[in-house]
């Protein structure tokens, strides 16, 4: 009989595979009811821009040809958005992609990948599949990278730096100060990789200038996407900035066509769509102002966010979790290491405020 077990081999057995949320239908069917709100992936709770709407259905007779290769039109106008060279730019399947193109172009068997604990597990999961360690740093207690730390587990043997900034879970930061003393520690072969999957939403006013630092660091390459704030998570499209031999060696390794064509337009458009990126701050800031003030009345500790998403101490994470997700509301439990957290997306006015009556309710306070 065939192993597949053994034919996979020992790394591929040990992981644990990503755990995706419950989709928002599903728990409605299971529980009979039709207003679930889903909170727990943080996606762009004000849906899809009109403009990539309309545009992908303006095109929706083009899908029988493949896509652009080498997203011609996205790659034209985010050049041009970013002023930064077309060659310095890679796209991928969502950040996700990018993150194993990185890993499979930069690493080797024997090599390591560092990050921070907890941040974000796709990292891990990616490198242990090439059979490449992921050493872990755990974050201080108030949830901030610790560099002495890293810097002490940094050896020659580490490839590739992930740092998630903001970090997901805990919407913490790294401050420029913190990330160019870094960048003049390391290694000029070890590649520092910045996922700043919601840099749109930050407010800190001591944030790193990416570009100021990709142009002054080679091997410092930052990756982003349109899951987020551009509100087209379910077209994965994501991108990364670097310098153009680091993006050259990228692509020989990227498949021909690996961002599909309505992603390419959706993204394309997106990008005009100003009015929904500026709206889409606008809510994230006005939810997070909210949410604060109540997490206050109800007495609750949660780390302050950079992000879309708020981590917030409710005492025992995966019974408040599991009492949400029967009262329609699906957030986040993230295991043992957060066992006290739950994590919350920001959504709309509405959103926010039904989640709030119910986390009130399963915590035993009246609604
Ligand atoms: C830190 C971080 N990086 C990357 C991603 C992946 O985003 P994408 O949808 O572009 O693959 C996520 C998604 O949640 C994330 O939290």
């Amino acid at each position: 009989m065939t192993d597949f077990r053994k034919l996979a081999g020992k790394d591929i057995n040990e992981l644990i595979p990503y755990k995706p949320g419950k989709p928002v239908k599903e728990l409605e069917r299971e529980l009979g009811i039709s207003e679930a709100i889903k909170l727990a992936s943080n996606e762009n709770s004000l849906g899809v821009p009109e403009l990539a709407k309309k545009a992908v259905i303006e095109h929706l007779d083009e899908m029988n040809f493949y896509p652009y290769g080498d997203a011609f039109y996205l790659r034209r106008k985010l050049s041009s958005l970013l002023e930064v060279n077309p060659d310095r730019l890679l796209f991928g399947t969502g950040s996700n992609e990018i993150i194993e193109l990185l890993i499979r172009t930069f690493a080797k068997k024997g090599d390591s990948i560092l990050s921070y604990f907890p941040s974000f597990s796709v990292y891990g999961i990616i490198a242990k599949a090439a059979g490449i360690e992921c050493k872990w740093i755990k974050v201080k207690d108030d949830f901030y990278v610790d560099f002495d730390k890293i810097k002490e587990n940094m050896d020659e043997k580490v490839r590739i730096v992930f740092l998630a900034n903001p970090n997901n879970p805990t919407g913490t930061y790294i401050s420029a100060e913190q990330l160019e003393d870094f960048m003049e520690f390391v290694n000029e072969n070890t590649i520092v990789v910045l996922d700043e999957a919601y840099v749109e939403y930050v407010d800190a006013h001591d944030f790193p200038n990416t570009f100021r630092l990709i142009n002054k660091y080679k091997n410092l390459i930052s990756m982003r996407t349109f899951s987020k704030a551009y509100g087209l998570a379910g077209f994965r499209v994501g991108y990364a900035i670097g310098d153009k031999e680091a993006i050259d060696m990228l692509n020989r390794v990227r498949q021909p066509f690996n961002v599909n064509m309505a992603g390419q337009i959706a993204a394309e458009a997106a990008l005009d769509d100003k009015d929904f990126l500026r709206k889409s701050i606008k809510n994230n800031r006005e939810g997070k102002k909210y949410l604060y003030t109540e997490f206050k009345k109800l007495g609750l500790k949660y780390v302050e966010t950079q992000a879309n998403f708020i981590l917030v101490n409710v005492g025992d994470g995966e019974k408040i979790f599991n009492k949400l997700l029967r009262e329609g509301v699906i957030v986040r439990f993230l295991g043992e290491a957060l066992k006290e957290y739950i994590r919350v997306t920001i959504g709309t006015p509405e959103q926010n405020k039904i989640f709030i009556d119910k986390l009130n309710k399963v915590l035993g306070g009246t609604q």
